[in-house]
């Protein structure tokens, strides 16, 4: 397993590779490595001959007073963790290296980044579309795999590709969780341990959610106001939006039929974390 910084060197290993005619499988992700990111690499050793896993803290898609500084980083322990699950190469670039003095090209989209995520996060879906079109373009996999905790990100990155014509699947992988509930994620390190616990109010409270629409409830805004009742009776959590939207196209419902997506962004204490449930 190597670790490559230089987008060069890293073209011409690919090169070589397709050469033998071998197929490609890229995994993207910001580092600080869990069983969450792991499934993801499993899933694209499995599917093909050689595997990148890039790991990249890309500041473009942090806002002005978002986390960039304090995120989470650790080499060493990736590097085991992605040797482990079977991949070929870590792509590990300095921000300058991905992007120069006068970079001033961006890929943004007009219709999925405007709600959920994209209502607080502004720019955030801008930076992780430039950033993926930069990856694709220096890795040209044959498939990516992205998970669906970050389930506008996978319902973003299908829609940019086909806009684009990038010519690589998107392969969504489910959601990984603690033992307990809580949806693996790199931020829950921020958690304090009382944090920790107040964290649970997210899959308590959708579970109830998917259980009502399972016994029949076709009202989002009752399941919505079930699951926002669930968050509100933990003191440490405030809620930055609880939604259900159709899947893949995020648009509003208020009748739940067909594929819906049921999401939530929550702050505990200072600590942003998101989760969701697909259901047909
Ligand atoms: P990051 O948060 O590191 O996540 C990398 C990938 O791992 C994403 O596809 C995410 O959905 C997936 N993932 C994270 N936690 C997971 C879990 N508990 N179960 C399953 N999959 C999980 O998402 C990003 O990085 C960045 O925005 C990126 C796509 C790399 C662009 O910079």
């Amino acid at each position: 397993m190597e670790i490559i910084e230089k987008i060069d060197e890293l073209r011409e290993i690919v090169k070589k590779w397709r050469l033998e005619g071998k197929t490609v499988g890229l995994v993207p992700t910001m580092g600080y490595l869990h069983e969450g990111h792991k499934s993801l690499i499993v899933r694209a050793v499995a599917e093909n001959d050689k595997v990148v896993v890039s790991d990249f803290v890309n500041p473009m898609q942090f806002g002005p007073t978002e986390d960039l500084a304090t995120y989470p980083r650790d080499l060493d322990h990736d590097a085991k963790l992605v040797e482990d699950a079977g991949a070929d190469l870590i792509f590990h670039p300095e921000p300058s290296e991905m992007y120069l003095d006068d970079f001033s090209s961006y890929v943004d989209m007009n219709t999925l980044t405007k709600g959920l995520c994209g209502k607080t996060r502004p720019i955030h879906f801008r930076g992780v579309c430039t950033v993926l079109a930069k990856l694709f373009n220096i890795v040209t996999p044959d498939k990516a795999y992205f998970g669906q905790k970050d389930a506008q990100q996978l319902a973003v990155v299908k829609h940019m590709v086909s806009d684009l014509n990038f010519g690589l699947e998107i392969v969504g992988c489910p959601i990984i969780r603690e033992e307990d509930g809580l949806a693996k994620s790199s931020r829950n390190t921020y958690l304090s341990p009382e944090e920790r616990k107040a964290g649970l109010v997210l899959s308590r409270s959708l579970k109830h959610g998917k259980e009502a629409i399972e016994a029949g409830e076709k009202d989002a805004t009752k399941v919505i106001g079930l699951i926002t009742d669930e968050i509100n009776k933990e003191p440490l959590a405030k809620i930055d939006y609880v939604e259900i939207v159709t899947w893949p196209d995020l648009k509003e419902v208020s009748t739940i039929e067909g594929s819906v997506l049921c999401a939530m962004a929550v702050y505990i204490g200072k600590t942003r974390l998101i989760d969701n449930f697909i259901i047909d």
